[in-house]
């Protein structure tokens, strides 16, 4: 079988910025408090015209550019969305579409914060099977629709942002090593969108009550998310016989810097060894791993034949985590 890689990085983030004293003129809060309990300076906004798919468009076009390959060379395009142009089509087949990636399937993967790491798990055993060369995964969200802007506990935490990794077959041993993803439908009521499905179609109502909005219960969350992304990057490693002293980076979801730094601590990871962006662009849901993995090589933190762990938990809930030594 032969193994997978990720062979490219780009991402897309809108030029519009939403700063904490931004939203202290918006609802009751403070930079101070932003700061101190989230980790969160400022996040990056899409103008009203901007879509998520012209977010993950601008995101695929740099990373196929930086391989140096053509649209028309793409097998697969998994699209990790929450915030879809439409329900359908799928944002999959609008960005393969406009990018001319004639030769690709596709479709859209919903699983909140824990998405690109299962598009990535998917992609690497497409690739691992033998049926696919070029499958590319991209991570975008347009968080800034789903949010209530009079909701303090919810609109500091989330932007907009874009990202994609190309994965492509590589030597046995190299790239892909493992995943450990789990999900527990049991937390749903904690982090959801009510209304917009079929248990609760749009109606007036619904839009007079808010409930097209992200509601969150910020505590149940925060407690499961430390927990769980402990437990997993470390039942990862077990898996493999690797402890947290071997990995060169932890690239975690960023959600709450204090999710990130309880979770690395717990795992004995010195500060080096995690990568912590969230003061830039907020919670981008889909954008944060490929964003934070950028910012890691723009850093000198990530080089050829690293391991790296990448790790999230999100609504649902959704845990993953993936481990891959990094190749190029
Ligand atoms: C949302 C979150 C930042 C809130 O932080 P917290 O420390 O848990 O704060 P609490 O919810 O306990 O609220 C503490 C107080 O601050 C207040 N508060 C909440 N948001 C505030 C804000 N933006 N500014 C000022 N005060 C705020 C609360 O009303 C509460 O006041 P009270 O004690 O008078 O009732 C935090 O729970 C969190 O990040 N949770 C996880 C969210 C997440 O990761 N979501 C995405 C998953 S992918």
């Amino acid at each position: 079988m032969p193994g997978a890689k990720i062979s490219a990085l780009a991402c897309y983030v809108p030029p519009g910025v939403l700063t904490n004293q931004d939203l202290e003129k918006m609802v009751e809060t403070n930079d101070q408090w932003i700061v101190e309990r989230t980790g969160i300076r400022e996040r990056h906004i899409a103008a009203p015209e901007v879509a998520t798919s012209d977010m993950a468009l601008e995101a695929a076009r740099a990373t196929l550019e930086q391989r140096g390959i053509a649209p028309a060379e793409l097998d697969a395009i998994i699209v990790r969305t929450v915030t879809p142009d439409m329900l359908f089509p799928s944002t999959a087949c609008l960005v393969q579409d406009r990018l001319g990636a004639k030769g690709a399937w596709g479709f859209d993967l919903v699983a909140a914060c824990s998405g690109f790491i299962y598009g990535l798990t998917t992609a690497a055993h497409l690739v691992m099977a033998g049926t696919h060369r070029n499958v590319l995964v991209i991570g975008a969200d347009t968080m800034s629709r789903v949010i209530d802007y009079t909701d303090r506990g919810t609109c500091i935490l989330f932007g907009d942002g874009a990202g994609a990794m190309l994965i492509e077959p590589a030597p046995q041993g190299e790239g892909f090593i493992g995943f450990l993803n789990e999900i527990d439908g049991s937390g749903g009521d904690y982090l959801k969108m009510p209304a917009g499905g079929s248990r609760m179609p749009a109606t007036c109502e619904t839009v007079k009550q808010r409930l097209h909005f992200v509601k969150q219960e910020g505590q149940q969350v925060f407690k499961y998310a430390v927990r769980k992304m402990y437990e997993t990057c470390r039942d990862l490693l077990a898996r493999h016989g690797l402890t947290p002293k071997d990995i060169k980076l932890l690239i975690p979801h960023q959600a709450n810097q204090r999710i990130i730094t309880a979770a690395a601590e717990r795992l004995g990871l010195s500060c080096d060894q995690v990568i912590i962006n969230i003061d830039r662009y907020g919670n981008t849901t889909g954008g944060t791993i490929p964003l934070a993995t950028r910012d890691a090589v723009e850093a000198g933190k990530l080089h050829k034949g690293d391991l790296v762990i990448f790790a999230a938990v999100g609504a649902g809930f959704t845990v993953g985590a993936n481990l891959w030594r990094w190749e190029y």
